[in-house]
């Protein structure tokens, strides 16, 4: 398998046996693919491209200005790759795209005169537990004309399945559902099953993000509504957990790209549009609730624990914990941070005179508030006698409900959650 990368820096990571971002069990796959002879990383479409039967685009789709999925990336992989397609070769699109990407690469393919078939097969995995849910997955969707290639692709992760095991114990992460389903549809219904699955997910999210609202204003705990509502089989309690709103290179910008997929198609999607802006709204509505408990936030001392979009990754796209800091920053607070794996990649999205630390000690150092912003087990675990003994004041605004208000208020802390 030959793993094709254009970036010269991350290229050499590879090289060297490690993931260029923190993945847990990957670094370890790699070490031994790299060993064993199976993965070879290279910059060269020709090297790879014209002795590979399945071609795997997963390129990035960052979204435009407007909110619309900018498939630069996309587009110029599969130029690339099409001047090495073997007869028989099948391209495979792992990108997430909007409905009707496949057919456009599909006309560009005709043009130059490739017959390969063109096959969207969509990832669900999440970043943090990457591993994991590639060996354990719900469901693997592969969509095109092509039905013998749809059978192939559904075919290399029945392969995988295989060797579920023996790849579960040597990245050493956790086994999970083994029942995933295999589903062959239509190269349009492929493309849209990935960002409607994504912004449903999201719109769970900024569901119980405005119940949460709601419960702040009439005094009830939103982690008990959403745990009896989440009760109910037909609804579920994943992705209902209320805070600061969700972050990444994923749900933001997909919810944003459907938009602009529906407008593109005269089709107003009101309740996707409600979703985002409701997000949108969510680190502002932190820094307010802070705004009140401490009568101000001009010269004021916060500290913002966890900068990373979520725990278990070193991403901080479009991160709440980020956005918050430089809310704080420019109304004129002094901003001290801490993650335990994003310090590298928030610095370049911080604003000038926020400071990063190494521990979380050295960032609540004499604060007036702290903010939990990203549930890392090393922050959630911190122990509430330290908070007290640190900070100069008393305020722990939970951004993430995750920290238990009884055991905070037991230690003289102030806690504030998102609708508890
Ligand atoms: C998401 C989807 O969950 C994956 O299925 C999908 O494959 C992936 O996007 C993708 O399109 O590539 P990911 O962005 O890695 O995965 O992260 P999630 O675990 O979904 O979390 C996204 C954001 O929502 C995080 O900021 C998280 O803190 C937030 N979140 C999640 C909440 O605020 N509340 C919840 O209840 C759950």
């Amino acid at each position: 398998m030959y793993a094709v990368e254009p970036n010269p820096s991350r290229l050499e990571t590879i090289k060297a046996g490690r993931s260029f971002f923190f993945e847990e069990g990957l670094d370890v796959l790699i070490k031994s693919a790299l060993d064993n002879g199976s993965l070879i990383p290279t910059d060269s479409y020709a090297n790879s491209v014209k002795h590979s039967f399945a071609v795997f685009s997963c390129v990035g789709t960052p979204d435009n200005p407007d909110g619309s999925s900018n498939l630069e990336y996309v587009m110029s992989a599969a130029k690339q790759a099409a001047q090495y397609m073997q007869p028989g070769a099948i391209y495979i699109q792992k990108s997430t795209v909007p409905v009707g990407t496949g057919l456009q690469i599909i006309a560009i393919f005709d043009k130059l005169g490739v017959q390969a078939p063109y096959i969207s097969n969509p990832e669900f995995l999440r970043e943090g537990t990457a591993v994991h849910d590639t060996l354990y997955f719900d469901r693997i969707v592969a969509g095109g004309d092509d039905k013998d290639a749809v059978e192939t692709v559904l075919g290399i992760y029945q392969k995988l399945e295989e060797s579920r095991d023996k790849i579960t114990k040597l990245s050493g992460v956790s086994t999970g559902n083994k029942s995933g389903q295999y589903m062959a549809t239509s190269l349009n219904s492929a493309e849209l099953i990935k960002v409607a699955a994504n912004a449903f997910l999201a719109m769970k999210i900024s569901f119980a993000n405005s119940i949460a609202r709601l419960s702040d204003a009439v005094d009830a705990d939103i982690v008990e509504v959403m745990d009896a509502v989440g009760a109910d089989a037909r609804i579920g309690r994943s992705f209902l957990n209320a805070g600061r709103g969700y972050g990444g290179g994923c749900f933001p910008k997909d919810v944003s790209g459907l938009i602009a997929s529906g407008l593109k198609n005269g089709v107003e999607l009101e309740l996707i549009q409600a979703t985002q802006s409701l997000n949108d709204s969510m680190p502002g509505y932190i820094v307010k609730k802070l705004h009140t408990a401490l009568g101000g936030i001009k010269n004021k001392k916060i500290a913002i624990l966890g900068l990373a979009f979520k725990a278990g990754t070193s991403d901080v796209r479009r991160s709440p914990g980020v956005t918050i800091a430089n809310i704080l920053a420019q109304s004129g607070a002094t901003v001290t941070t801490y993650d335990p794996q994003a310090q590298e990649q928030a610095a370049e999205w911080l604003y000038e005179g926020i400071s990063q630390n190494f521990s979380i000690n050295d960032a609540l150092a004499g604060v007036d508030a702290v903010v939990i912003a990203t549930d890392w087990p090393e922050i959630l675990t911190y122990p509430p006698t330290l908070y007290a003994k640190t900070m100069k004041g008393a305020i722990l605004m939970d951004a993430v409900n995750a920290l238990s208000r009884h055991r905070m208020e037991s230690h003289n802390l102030t806690y504030i959650g998102v609708g508890r």
